[in-house]
């Protein structure tokens, strides 16, 4: 069985195109039928293991076995050419490319400024911002407006620029060079952004060694300088993630949040009835779209047995996300977008070590962004038919180019 699997995949590139922008692609589904865990060709050549099942995704994700180094010989990379493994392995690795103690000693400085606690007093200043966005799609009698540049891309932007001491006024600039970063244009626009925007928080960084203020950056400089253990080149790592992994993703979720309810609404009548229900909704609509599926790849250093599976030490594996989300074994009835379904143990923000750092930050915007938005412009509606909304079929990160909506 699992021999016809590999062939019904073979060629495989992720993020297989979604056929359907409300559904994981028709292959996930057939696949995690026949076994939560299957082997499979990839377009960049050899085989990997694939899994799809929400029990076994935890259960990788969570073993410290795997690595997520993706300069290791047998990573499972699917778009990296050989120029740009180069690239990578000239760099110093970002957070989400380490391992068990180097990792640990990565990711916890920063683990402080993204608790609830912290976050709770961003949130006037993020209602703020949304309302000021919102002010400005309402004072405009231009229509249809585009949601993606009036809304989705600004507050997260502008939220992460003031938290980690980015001057806003360069937004235009990181943005690009993110989008280009994460989308499937060549190889070549894809490494150069990646340089361009290497350079650029390089400088950044290091004038704030010289001229610190009150934001993340400069704290975590005062900290290492504290400590003796100043490292400019892991500040400019860990400076890159978050500001090319706080904006984007946040952004294209905001843009599909919207297109979800919209589209259901029956389901934007619950939310709206009762702000209190906008966290699970916030959840449900995670859930149903993952759209950071496909990031979370691994590779055993050690000889691994996961859902009856062995896996040898040296294999590939591919941890669906999106697949796992809509495993009916973890969600009953998953295509049905259900904003009153606890949907609290979803992958999207991926799990064990590498659960992604910002998602108190992401959940908290995406809320008050919902909130905001269709209380004070509760007739709002896609001024295109959906068919016309144009879905990032072939993103890393799926979302939508533009999204023209109406009131
Ligand atoms: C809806 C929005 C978001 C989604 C869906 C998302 C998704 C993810 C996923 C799936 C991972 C795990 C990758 C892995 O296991 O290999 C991750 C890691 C990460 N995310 Fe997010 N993310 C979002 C927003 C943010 C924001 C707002 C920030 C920063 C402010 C952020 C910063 C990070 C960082 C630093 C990591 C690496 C953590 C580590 O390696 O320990 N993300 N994210």
């Amino acid at each position: 069985m699992t021999k016809n699997v590999a062939d019904e995949l073979a060629g495989l590139e992720l993020p297989v195109e979604r056929g359907c922008p409300f559904a994981p692609p028709a292959a996930y589904e057939r696949l995690r039928e026949q076994a939560p865990i299957n082997k499979v060709r990839l377009t960049s050549g050899g085989q990997a293991w694939w899994v799809s099942g929400h029990e076994e995704a935890r259960a990788v994700l969570a073993d410290g076995r795997f690595s997520s180094d993706k300069r290791k010989d047998g990573f499972p990379l699917f778009t990296l050419d050989a120029a740009t493994l180069q690239q990578l392995r000239s760099q110093p690795p970002l957070m989400l490319g380490m391992d068990g103690a180097e990792h640990s000693a990565a990711r916890r400085p920063v683990i402080g400024e993204f608790t609830v606690k912290r976050l709770a007093a961003l949130r006037p200043r993020i209602q703020d911002i949304v309302d000021h966005f919102i002010d400005d799609m309402l004072a405009t009698d231009r229509r249809p407006v585009d949601l993606v540049q009036a809304l989705s891309l600004p507050v997260p932007s502008l939220v992460i620029c003031e938290l980690l001491g980015v001057p806003y006024t360069d937004h235009d600039f990181f943005q690009s060079r993110t989008t280009m970063m994460v989308s499937r244009t060549s190889m070549d626009d894809r490494r150069r952004a990646f340089a361009e925007l290497r350079a650029y928080i390089d400088d950044l960084i290091t004038r704030k060694e010289s001229e610190p203020g009150d934001d993340l950056f400069s704290r975590q400089i005062a900290r290492q300088r504290q400590e003796g253990t100043l490292d400019h080149a892991g500040l400019v790592s860990l400076a890159f993630l978050l500001l090319t992994a706080g904006h984007e993703t946040t952004a294209n979720m905001i843009s599909l949040g919207v297109v979800g309810l919209l589209s259901h609404p029956e389901q934007l009548t619950v939310v709206k009835a009762d702000p209190g229900r906008t966290p699970m909704a916030v959840e449900e609509l995670l859930r149903y779209f993952t759209i950071a599926d496909g990031v979370t790849s691994r590779l055993a250093t050690e000889d691994v047995e996961i859902g009856g599976v062995s896996i040898k030490a040296g294999e590939g594996v591919i941890v669906s996300m999106l697949s796992a989300n809509w495993d009916p074994a973890a969600f009953k009835d998953p295509a049905d977008l259900d904003v009153e379904r606890g949907a609290r143990h979803h992958l999207a923000f991926g799990f064990g070590p590498h659960q992604c750092l910002g998602q108190n930050l992401a959940r908290m915007e995406l809320q008050i962004v919902f909130d905001t938005l269709f209380r004070r412009i509760p007739s709002l509606r896609l001024a295109v038919p959906m068919e016309e909304v144009p879905f990032k079929a072939d993103a890393v990160i799926y979302g939508v180019h533009e999204l023209p909506v109406t009131w």
